[in-house]
């Protein structure tokens, strides 16, 4: 299986670029998190409200991504083919990290990820290669309709904060400007996946 991952924060083109992925690379497989499943309509749900409990909303996803990994990710392992994800672990360890910090379950989102990060390594697939779409919260913000918990300035550079850590600190992790148009963004990704065209 080659394995791929786009990252970034809500409104940075992973959506549009996926779908442009699609297009290009006609045998992917594009998935996403929050899943279509119980467990990632559990979580719409849980985020639509802002008063939704921080350390729940981080075992919903793992729940989710449970899911994903038993219901997608492990099978194509097992027979082969190429998988993207739209959001994978990187989300929680960047957006649950600061809302952990912010609901004082810990004293910062550095500390609240390394607990998230020691949760999830035992059994995270560990995704070839993660394109991390880099842009601004403005551009962002703009992007945006602002209706969920995390769609929010603050909470949203904090979460940018994450990830650039994040992206510098993994070896695998590729960092893409996604400030640009989508062709030129998905011409540059598309040159990293592996696959017939
Ligand atoms: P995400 O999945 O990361 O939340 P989307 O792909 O849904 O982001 O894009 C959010 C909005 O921004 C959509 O209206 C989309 O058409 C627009 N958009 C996406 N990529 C770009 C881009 N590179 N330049 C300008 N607008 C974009
Ligand atoms: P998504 O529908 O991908 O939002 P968008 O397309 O706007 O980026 O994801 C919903 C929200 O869930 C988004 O704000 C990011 C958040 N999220 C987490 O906080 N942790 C996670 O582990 C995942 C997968 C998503």
């Amino acid at each position: 299986m080659a394995f791929y991952t786009i990252e970034g924060i809500d409104g940075s083109g992973k959506s549009t670029l996926a779908d442009a992925l699609t297009s290009q690379h006609k045998s992917v497989i594009i998935t996403q998190e929050p899943t279509h499943s119980v467990y990632g309509q559990r979580i719409r749900d849980s985020i639509a409200r802002d008063t939704s409990d921080a350390m729940t909303n981080l075992f919903l996803f793992m729940s989710d991504r449970i899911y994903h990994i038993n219901d997608t990710i492990r099978p194509i392992d097992t027979r082969g083919g190429t998988v993207i994800s739209d959001r994978y672990t990187d989300s929680s360890r960047a957006y649950q990290s600061v809302e952990l910090a912010n609901s004082m379950h810990f004293d910062s989102p550095d500390e609240a990820r390394a607990f998230i990060d020691n949760m999830v390594s035992p059994w995270e697939y560990v995704p070839d290669t993660t394109f991390y779409l880099d842009i601004s919260v403005d551009t962002a913000m703009s992007r945006i309709d602002g209706n969920e918990k995390y769609e929010h300035r603050t909470f949203l550079t904090a979460v940018k904060q994450q990830y650039d850590i994040i992206a510098e600190s993994s070896n695998h992790v590729i960092t893409i400007d996604a400030e640009r148009p989508p062709d030129a963004i998905a011409r540059e990704v598309g040159e990293y996946i592996d696959g017939p065209r």
